[in-house]
């Protein structure tokens, strides 16, 4: 009975893990890029379509703290595997740190306004490290202020994009800001950022999502009278589309709320999110760029940052289960964070690019996609460390 009970659940979740997640290129292309710095310093965002090589943005850009938290999950991932995490000596943590102080002045002025959330992944992750480190309490403190300063309380959200009254933008990756509020929380013991995650999570929970689970990238209210006028996408096919990039921030954003608060709504509106997600990935087992573009020509093209994204959502979706003890829920959750990672490895893996996934799509309007991205690489290791941290893999 008890062997039967070990073959059912362990093997089952050891052998689906695929062997790059830990291959030792991973450490060796991080530290490729990491190792000099540019000065004045710039951030890899995405990568050229055909080479695979980096191309560097300034620090004022919303995607600029993706890299340093990277370095931050090789230090994560050095401590967890040990020998086994790819390169020899490194000090990732220093280069963590090296490459976040190139951040440092945007904790004061930032031209990426709602977007500080990004920003301010490394200096949460320091913290995690070094609790007492003052430049990233005030980094965090001071990007929780400014995301504060653009809640509308009339509207029940923190403004997205910074267009003109009464015209007031949100857009669904704003789920993925809330963080850096509950953060700021534990440090100062202002709650006030509290409510304002609740009330935007909430109101994003009215008006974001359509009854089959799907979402609006953008929605647009009157600043004055807090009423929507206007459903639309921005990134995606059609205001009528899910993008998937979106939904998978949705369902992140929203365990993440039921980390945060224990609510049962916050669980239940991540389950609806995710059950679009994964009800709607085709039989090719293909994360599409958005959910409802058309499949002809083909291939349509893939977004492998939605799919690694969404494998770290279905993860923290499937501890949210276990809270509850619901073990069913997790184990599904688990399953198709499993073989979500396993069809974008086997699509995307490119040991010859300097990114170490390639498929990814950043703005498919805009015809920027067949690229590396940083957020996705970043997922896709992060991935790594949490199943590894979870005993469902080794190194
Ligand atoms: C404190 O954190 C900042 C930003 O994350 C980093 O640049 C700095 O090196 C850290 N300081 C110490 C003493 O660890
Ligand atoms: C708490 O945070 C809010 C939002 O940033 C701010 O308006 C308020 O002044 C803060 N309260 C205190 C006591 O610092
Ligand atoms: C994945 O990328 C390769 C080359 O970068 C491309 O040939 C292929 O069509 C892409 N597939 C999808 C589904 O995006
Ligand atoms: C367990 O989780 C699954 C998947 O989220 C859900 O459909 C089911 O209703 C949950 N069961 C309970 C008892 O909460």
């Amino acid at each position: 009975m008890r062997k039967f009970i070990t073959v059912l659940v362990l093997p089952l979740a050891l052998a689906t893990v695929p062997p790059e997640l830990f291959s030792p290129l991973v450490a060796q292309k991080v530290l490729a890029t990491a190792k000099t710095p540019p000065s004045p310093i710039q951030f890899p965002q995405y990568t050229d379509a055909t080479a695979g090589n980096w191309l560097l943005f300034n620090p004022d850009t919303w995607t600029t703290g993706f890299f340093p938290a990277t370095l931050y999950e090789m230090n994560r991932r050095q401590k967890l595997c040990g020998a086994k995490h790819g390169v020899g000596d490194v000090d990732w943590l220093k280069l963590g740190r090296t490459w976040s102080t190139g951040e440092i002045p945007l904790e004061t002025k930032t031209g990426v306004g709602h977007d500080v959330g990004f920003l301010s992944f490394p200096f949460v992750e320091e913290l995690k490290i070094n609790p007492g480190n003052g430049t990233a309490i005030t980094a965090v403190k001071a990007f929780a202020t400014a995301l504060a300063k653009r809640f509308n309380a009339k509207v029940g959200c923190t403004r997205s994009w910074d267009s003109p009254d009464p015209n007031f933008q949100v857009i669904i990756d704003n789920m993925m800001n809330l963080e850096v509020l509950f953060v700021a929380e534990e440090i100062s013991g202002n709650h006030t950022l509290r409510d304002i995650a609740i009330k935007h999570a909430d109101t994003t929970i009215a008006n974001h999502i359509r009854p089959d689970g799907g979402t609006w990238h953008v929605i647009e209210y009157d600043s004055n009278t807090g009423l929507v006028t206007k459903k639309r996408t921005a990134q995606g096919f059609s205001d009528d589309s899910t993008w998937s990039r979106g939904q998978a921030w949705g369902i992140y954003g929203y365990a993440n709320m039921h980390l945060r608060t224990n609510f049962p709504r916050y669980l239940e509106t991540a389950r609806r999110l995710a059950t679009y997600f994964v009800s709607n990935i085709p039989s090719d087992g293909i994360v599409p760029w958005d959910f409802n573009a058309p499949t002809i020509p083909a291939p349509r093209p893939a977004d492998s940052s939605a799919a690694t994204l969404a494998v770290n959502a279905l993860l923290l979706l499937s501890q949210r289960e276990l809270t509850v003890g619901n073990s069913t829920g997790a184990q599904f959750w688990r399953d198709h964070a499993f073989s979500i990672l396993r069809d974008i490895t086997n699509l995307a893996w490119r040991p010859e690019w300097k990114s170490l996934l390639s498929n990814g799509t950043v703005n498919l309007p805009a015809n920027n996609k067949l690229t590396g991205i940083v957020y996705g690489d970043y997922y896709f290791i992060r991935a790594g460390n949490e199943l590894k941290e979870l005993g469902l893999t080794s190194c």
